[in-house]
């Protein structure tokens, strides 16, 4: 959610910043600007849009300092002047910003009255001209943007710069930030890819961390200005994954990575996954807590937790966790399931488990992220990058780290390993160029349609849930997820003559699916079966061979495919679907 960058280098700033602006809008990408400094003065561009479609003239900017911002509205529409950079009235301090600022009125009311004019409508706004007051009033650089961020309520990931001296601070608190260090030359950014092709070491700031960039990084802490010692951390990432490559998107890139990406979140230490799924035993009480996906990802791991490990896990979408916190004692564990690991839902879901003492396992994909650092334990799905919006490897990766854990908990860590194995063949075939053509046809068929309806039962549920989402959020035609024996109380009012229904199947529930399907049919609905067996009563069939506890990893491939194929023929952007961020850091 808004994307930030900054850099302090040798090098000419405009073009690292515009490059790094790419790599970082999938985090929002309704607008965009970037600011140098050179000579005392700025030079500063905007424009609405996604910055992956444009060009700029790198003559018009100047210096090796500057900061840059991909945005995803929320305080004030989508228009140059609420794009980022903001600055103050005279033109001389420039912030970038990702959080919110939740006494921004108070503070414009204040500073309007001290004669500070605002271009824009954003609570950002107030910060260059809080730097710029404390400055008037004798603080150097540093000091003025202290006392700025020490008068902010909210979230705030904060870079600002000055015309005075070539001194960058970048700040947090609530909102993800993380330092890059070059040879000589520093980046602080929302996200790692935004200068990965640059250096591969990194500063992970901590909330109320204050870092001094100038001819080194100085890490303070915001209260108290005392100095905090931060490890330089060496990032595995490989440059490679944060490209397209062939690709023409990510999306289409990250589906068929799968196959290695489930096998990466394979491997984790078999000695911790046993540690964990004993404090599991021991716990008096579960919860799996996530959002839109990952969500998925939990309510699948719950039948898999109940079948393989007879265990009752309270599945919670993290916005909704609160009202569960009278549940909640020293003895539960929560396992907060998340990408990003940013999720302010999610964190703050965490918050409340930690304010009652519960312990937090999490499982994450964003290494240095603020949940891994609210957490107890950490497992790390492995995935590499995901630059796509939406979530697709890393979604199995979650299905895959969450299996493992089910059959740690019955001692037979191995068992689960097995079972992964055989998704990882299959999901190798079913990612293939043929199997992605076979689903071209169905993509074809059902592009024109109004409404798509999804169902399962037991494991395959959630499966109908995630596929729903997937289909609706990239080709925005409607889509809905059903339990396959909840259609018909009510909404089977919606199926007409042609309307696609996508039944996933498998031979445990069968039976009961297929007599679903049948009340559908016979209302004129289009049968798209998805599972090891065909049926004539199905007008289009994807085979998907069964792998008991991998189903949810296996059964969402074709429709990941689907999704993607659809988008493309509706001419929407796969990789940045509209309305959406990548990671949503606002409640
Ligand atoms: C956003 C993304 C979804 C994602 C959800 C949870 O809404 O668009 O794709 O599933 O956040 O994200 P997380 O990083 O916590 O898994």
């Amino acid at each position: 959610m808004c994307g930030i960058i900054g850099y302090r280098g040798k090098r000419e700033a405009s073009e690292i910043l515009f490059e790094g602006l790419k790599k970082l809008s999938y985090r929002g990408y309704d607008s965009w600007g970037l600011c140098t400094s050179s000579e005392n003065k700025f030079s500063v561009s905007k424009a609405i849009g996604n910055i992956e479609q444009m060009d700029i003239d790198y003559s018009m900017f100047a210096g090796n300092i500057g900061i840059g911002h991909t945005r995803w509205a929320t305080h004030g529409g989508v228009s140059e002047a609420n794009a980022h950079p903001h600055l103050c009235s005279l033109e001389k301090v420039a912030v970038v910003h990702n959080g919110v600022i939740e006494n921004f009125q108070d503070l414009r009311s204040e500073l309007k009255s001290n004669g500070h004019k605002f271009k824009s409508e954003t609570d950002t706004e107030v910060i260059p001209h809080l730097i710029r007051e404390y400055m008037d009033k004798g603080a150097d650089f540093v000091d003025a943007v202290r006392s700025a961020l020490l008068r902010l309520e909210g979230s705030f990931a904060v870079v600002a710069i000055n015309t005075e001296d070539d001194t960058m601070v970048a700040s947090r608190r609530g909102s993800p930030l993380v330092v890059g260090m070059g040879d000589n030359e520093y980046f602080a950014a929302s996200d790692i890819p935004a200068f990965l092709e640059h250096t591969k070491s990194v500063i992970y700031l901590y909330d109320n961390d204050v870092a001094i960039i100038n001819d080194n990084v100085y890490v303070y802490n915001l209260s108290d200005m005392q100095p905090v010692r931060r490890e330089v951390d060496s990032i595995e990432w490989d440059v490679e994954k944060s490209m397209k490559g062939e690709f023409s998107h990510f999306m289409l890139k990250e589906i068929t990575e799968q196959s290695e990406t489930i096998k990466k979140a394979a491997e984790q230490d078999a000695e911790a996954m046993k540690r964990i799924a004993l404090e599991i035993n021991n716990a008096k009480g579960v919860f799996f807590v996530a959002c839109g996906s990952s969500y998925h990802a939990c309510l699948s791991a719950s039948y898999i937790f109940s079948a393989v490990a007879k265990m009752h896990i309270n599945v919670v979408l993290a916005s909704e966790f609160r009202g569960y916190k009278d549940f909640l004692c020293d003895k539960t564990l929560v396992i907060a399931v998340s990408q990003s690991g940013e999720t302010a839902d999610v964190l703050d879901a965490v918050g409340t488990a930690k304010e009652k003492g519960s312990k937090v396992l999490s499982i994450v994909n964003v290494m240095g992220s603020s949940l891994m650092r609210n957490s107890h334990h950490t497992l790390h799905m492995n995935a590499g990058p995901e630059i796509c919006v939406l979530s697709t490897k890393t979604y199995t990766s979650q299905l895959a780290v969450l299996t493992l854990l089910a059959y740690a908990c019955i001692d037979k860590y191995e068992d689960g390993t097995g079972v992964l194995d055989t998704a990882h063949n299959l999901v190798y075939n079913l990612t293939s160029r043929s199997t992605r053509d076979y689903i071209k046809c169905l993509a074809d068929i059902l592009k024109d349609k109004e409404h798509i309806f999804t169902i399962g039962r037991g494991l395959q549920y959630p499966t109908a849930l995630e596929a729903a989402l997937k289909i609706k959020e990239v080709s925005y035609i409607h889509a809905e997820g059903f339990a396959a024996g909840e259609l018909k109380h009510g909404s089977i009012a919606l199926i007409e003559k042609d309307t696609p229904v996508i039944a996933f199947v498998s031979p445990q529930n069968e039976r009961e699916t297929v007599s679903n399907v049948m009340e559908l049919k016979a209302r004129g609905a289009f049968i798209i079966g998805i599972g090891p067996d065909n049926n004539e009563i199905y007008d289009y069939f994807i085979k998907v061979p069964e792998t008991g506890y991998s189903d949810p990893i296996t059964q969402i491939i074709p429709i990941q495919i689907l999704a993607y194929r659809l988008a493309v023929l509706r001419k929407c952007n796969p990789d940045k679907p509209r309305n959406l961020a990548k990671s949503v850091t606002v409640r």
